[in-house]
């Protein structure tokens, strides 16, 4: 029996996050490296639900309907199903892989949103265009995070390079040559939900500090887009630590990644900051050519539970 397959990938926010929700632009490219993949097929018998959801990463095995309202792949399906008018879907198994670490800055919730309703879509016949895909994983995001900006849905339905600010028309961006990074994992997942809801008290309580301080790295990622449109990965890297300092101000970095950025800058990386989220999760290191190795080691040495090192291409 035919079943549909959708991949999508992780992503990296280079620079913006948490000032991005609050209209700033942020610039954020896919990371192939890790993936998320749903494989929808049909059931021969309906006698445990109509629709069974099994996510083995997570120990899921579960008809639909018993999911809480609130589960975020009970809220993909639903939303795929009211989207194209579906009421009574024929039976079907959703399985859901991934290699993304779940709560740690690389898009895992929103990859696993865009796989299913890609995979779900083209199974009933009617596969969605990116557009719709990115609005259905905008909206399952919210039960979790609140307010997200969107950029997490919009660099990985799209799977290109994004210059992204609330509200304004997609813009990608390219770069003359491919550069590096070592991202670096705390090992400590951390709910993205939580800090930006601690951000948006903090800006509350003090609104014209942290307004600054959005504005500040709204400027920051316009310079960082022309650095690297312009190729200038020195510059880029400057500015990946500067947006790190900000993103300290914010109260969003953590004693390890500051520890973790500060080991990749002593091993040679042009720049370093946290990517996401904060309070954990991940950092990412900007990698001279040949410098990888010793970064990745050095991340290793100074506490990283894993370093990935991935090529970026903006082409
Ligand atoms: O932690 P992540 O990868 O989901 O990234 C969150 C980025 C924020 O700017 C903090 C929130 C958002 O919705 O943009």
């Amino acid at each position: 029996m035919t079943a549909f397959t959708a991949s999508a990938p992780g992503k990296i926010i280079l620079a913006g996050e948490h000032a991005v929700v609050y209209g700033q632009p942020a610039l954020a490219v896919p990371l192939p490296a890790v993936q998320a993949r749903a494989v929808v097929r049909a059931l021969l018998s309906d006698q445990e639900g109509p629709l069974r959801v099994i996510a083995p990463g997570i120990d899921l095995d579960s008809p639909l309907r018993e999911l809480p309202p609130d589960h975020h792949l009970r809220a993909v399906v639903n939303a795929v199903l009211e989207e194209l008018g579906i009421r009574q879907p024929p039976s079907l198994e959703i399985r859901i892989s991934s290699t993304i670490p779940i709560s740690s800055g690389l898009g895992s919730g929103a990859a696993v949103s865009v796989a299913a309703s890609r995979a779900l879509s083209a199974f009933l016949g009617k596969p969605l265009p990116d557009q719709k895909i990115s609005e259905i994983a905008f909206e399952v995001e919210k039960i979790h995070h609140g307010t997200p900006s969107g950029i997490d849905n919009t660099v990985i339905a799209y799977q290109q390079p994004v210059f992204y600010a609330q509200g304004h028309k997609l813009e990608t961006f390219t770069c003359p040559e491919a550069f590096t990074l070592v991202i670096g994992d705390t090992g400590h997942p951390s709910p993205t939900g939580r800090v930006v809801a601690d951000v948006r008290q903090g800006w509350k309580d003090q609104p014209a500090r942290y307004q600054a301080v959005f504005r500040e790295i709204g400027d920051l990622v316009r310079t960082a887009r022309s650095a690297l449109e312009e190729g200038n990965l020195p510059q880029l890297g400057a500015l990946l630590d500067e947006n790190h300092r900000l993103l300290q101000q914010l109260e969003v970095s953590s004693p390890e990644l500051d520890h973790l950025t500060q080991a990749a800058r002593e091993a040679g990386a042009w720049g370093a900051k946290l990517s996401g989220g904060g309070r954990g999760g991940q950092m990412i290191a900007l990698s001279p050519a040949g410098a990888a190795e010793e970064i990745a080691h050095q991340l290793e040495s100074a506490g990283a539970a894993g370093t990935l090192t991935t090529c970026i291409r903006c082409t």
